[in-house]
């Protein structure tokens, strides 16, 4: 698939999808949107693709959303076309794995877009931040909701009310990120990580996703209901007679489903 706006690699079952606007350190325009959930249509409707990699350049994943496309909207424009929905939010409603490798500034829209994946692997030289009270306005696409959740209120709270960016290692303290590595082997990694992924039994891997979006949308009660109905969910298809066979048999297991 060829893009204006990001790039659109297959290799093998990972897609690589690269946020492409150097000149604008990757500031997330309607148009760059709609290309990522074009892209992510692509990805999901391939039934070769197990995983999916989300990056930028070595100096941004993202630094926001595009203040220039924003900056003369009013109220009346935000509200009619919904402004930031839609498309905006493709990304949290993939149902493949996205691992988000993130290199130099997430910032704002780039820091919500990163929190939107399953994963974040951080180059020691990322910064994550929501800088948008800097700008008079508050995150718009999940910052308030998900940072709350990631880091926990007195961390979120100073870094959505004052605008303060961290940078990975405080990120990785924090519990924003699964780890950090060296930036020159970020792409490595993050493609190996969706390798791994992409190995396993791909239902099993989409139902515990599924299920993990239930901590963050329902009660408790609710969240370990639907787990243990796609948890016994598993247990009609091929993949767990092969895994539990395998592991048996002290041998790899062969996936039918991936
Ligand atoms: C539009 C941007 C941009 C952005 C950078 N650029 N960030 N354009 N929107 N968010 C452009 C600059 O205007 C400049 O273009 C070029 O990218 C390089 O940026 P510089 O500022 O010259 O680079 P540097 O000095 O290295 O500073 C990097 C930076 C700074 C610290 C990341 O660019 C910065 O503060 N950017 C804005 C960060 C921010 O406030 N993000 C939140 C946006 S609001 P020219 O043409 O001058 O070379 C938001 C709301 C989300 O995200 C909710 C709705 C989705």
């Amino acid at each position: 698939m060829t893009f204006e706006n990001i790039l659109y690699d297959k290799d093998g079952a990972v897609v690589v999808i690269t946020l492409n606007r150097p000149e604008a350190l990757n500031a997330l325009n309607g148009a760059l949107m709609t290309e990522l959930a074009q892209a992510l249509d692509g990805a999901e409707g391939d039934p070769d693709v197990g995983a999916v990699v989300l990056t930028g350049s070595p100096k941004a994943f993202a630094a926001g959303a595009d203040i220039k496309e924003m900056a003369d909207k009013t109220f009346m424009d935000c509200y009619l076309e919904d402004f930031i929905t839609g498309t905006w939010e493709r990304v949290a409603r993939c149902r493949l794995p996205v691992i988000a490798a993130v290199a130099g500034y997430a910032l704002g829209g780039g820091c919500e877009l990163a929190m939107m994946c399953d994963i974040i692997i951080a180059a020691d030289n990322a910064k994550f931040g929501q800088p948008e009270i800097t700008l008079g306005i508050i995150p718009g696409i999940g910052g308030t909701q998900r940072l709350v959740r990631a880091v926990g209120k007195a961390k979120a709270g100073e870094m959505i009310l004052s605008g303060r960016i961290i940078d990975a290692v405080e990120a990785e303290r924090a519990g924003l990120v699964s780890r950090v590595v060296a930036a020159d082997a970020l792409n490595d990694e993050a493609l190996q990580t969706a390798r791994k992924i992409a190995e396993l039994s791909r239902p099993a891997v989409m139902m515990a996703k599924e299920s993990m979006a239930a901590a963050f949308e329902a009660p408790l009660s609710h969240g370990l209901r639907h787990e243990r109905r796609l948890f016994h969910a598993l247990f009609a298809g091929e993949d767990q007679k092969e895994g539990m066979a395998a592991f048996i048999e002290k041998r790899r297991p062969v996936f039918k489903n991936r």
